[in-house]
């Protein structure tokens, strides 16, 4: 069974088929699904507006828990299409292993979102205890954990979100700002008037113009998405060449030291070595109770329409998890 998007426009495109059954290649493996997540790519490639758009038709699905079969053993693998499958082939190399005692679900909240913000709290930002952090889409599958592994840290966490959502924010230990509000800088400001360590942004456009002026000396930006030109037109990939431009005009500047030494960068999740690394991290703090992933809820994989539906209209707050 598989979950097909068959073309442009609302989750209706979605269609579960019978599929072919999946035979691995050398250097592949058989995996049974037990758990993949539902994130904001996919309602980027529901739109057409993903940077890397597959072509229609296509199985979505980001990322996956499932077993090895033959070994039973348990792996998760970042796979970016292909996902929603009861059974799916993937390269081995991309394959992680991970202990028994997580549940599948947990681990699926986790694998991207979780490697995502390990990776950019740690590696490009370096946080550290006693910064002040702005974490964009605070109450979404990314920015729940980035909140929580920024507190870890011993960070104070400002988060945007919407109104209905703040609750869930405080829960975590942000400090709340309700970006549909608008001057998101002005409200930051009044929390932070000396800036902020680090940004995380993954509206892009011109919010990355108001994140930079936010940083405080030595702050960093990262950009990890353009979650704010979703109902643009054109072509996906042109957000992210304003983007480009943008971070070399930054880095320019800082290599003749204008930018009181703030710096920017783009981050990209990517199986390999460090994800692996990351992975281990973030599911050493969930078992040691330190991390939780807010699962909105748990749903078939057989509804996964219903659920991009939910996380397309801002009904969620967390992850969606779809269990095959
Ligand atoms: N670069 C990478 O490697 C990488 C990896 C993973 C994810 N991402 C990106 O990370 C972002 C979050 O992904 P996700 O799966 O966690 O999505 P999600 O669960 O849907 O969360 C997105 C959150 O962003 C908020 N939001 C939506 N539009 C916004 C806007 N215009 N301005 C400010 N906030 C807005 C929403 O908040 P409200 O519901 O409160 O409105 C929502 O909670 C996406 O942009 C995705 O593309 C990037």
């Amino acid at each position: 069974m598989e979950i097909v998007l068959t073309g442009k426009g609302g989750p209706e495109m979605l269609r579960v088929a019978e599929g072919s059954k999946p035979r691995p290649g050398k250097g592949q493996l058989l995996v049974r699904t037990e758990a993949t997540g539902v994130s904001f790519a996919e309602v980027q490639m529901l739109r057409g507006r993903y940077p890397l758009q597959p072509k229609f038709p296509f199985v979505p699905g980001y990322d996956l828990v499932g077993r090895v079969v033959g070994t039973g053993e348990r792996v998760v693998a970042l796979t970016r299409t292909g996902a929603w499958r009861d059974e799916v082939v993937i390269p081995a190399k991309i394959a992680v292993p991970i202990s028994e005692d997580v549940d599948p679900g947990v681990a699926a909240a986790v694998a991207m979102n979780g490697v995502t913000a390990w990776e950019m709290l740690h590696v490009t930002a370096k946080v550290r205890a006693g910064q002040t952090v702005l974490v964009h889409g605070a109450s979404g599958g990314v920015g729940s954990l980035l909140v929580q592994l920024a507190r870890l840290a011993g960070a104070r966490v400002i988060g945007t979100a919407s109104a209905g959502k703040h609750d869930l924010l405080r829960s975590l230990g942000a400090e709340p700002v309700d970006y549909r509000k608008g001057d998101v800088t002005a409200q930051v400001r009044a929390l932070a008037p000396d800036g902020v360590d680090a940004v995380f942004d993954h509206v892009g456009g011109k919010s990355l113009d108001e994140s930079w002026s936010l940083l405080a000396p030595g702050g960093v930006l990262a950009n990890y998405g353009s979650a704010g030109t979703l109902r643009d037109s054109g072509h996906p990939l042109r957000p992210y060449v304003g983007t480009a431009r943008r971070m070399a005009w930054w880095q320019l500047r800082r290599l003749v030291g204008m930018t009181g030494r703030r710096r920017a960068s783009m981050y990209y999740v990517k199986p390999g070595a460090g994800f692996a690394k990351a992975l281990t991290e973030v599911l050493r703090l969930v078992a040691a109770g330190s991390l939780t992933p807010h699962i909105d809820r748990r749903m078939p994989l057989t509804e996964a329409a219903e659920a991009l539906t939910l996380l397309s209209t801002g009904q969620a707050t967390g992850k969606i998890i779809l269990e095959a």
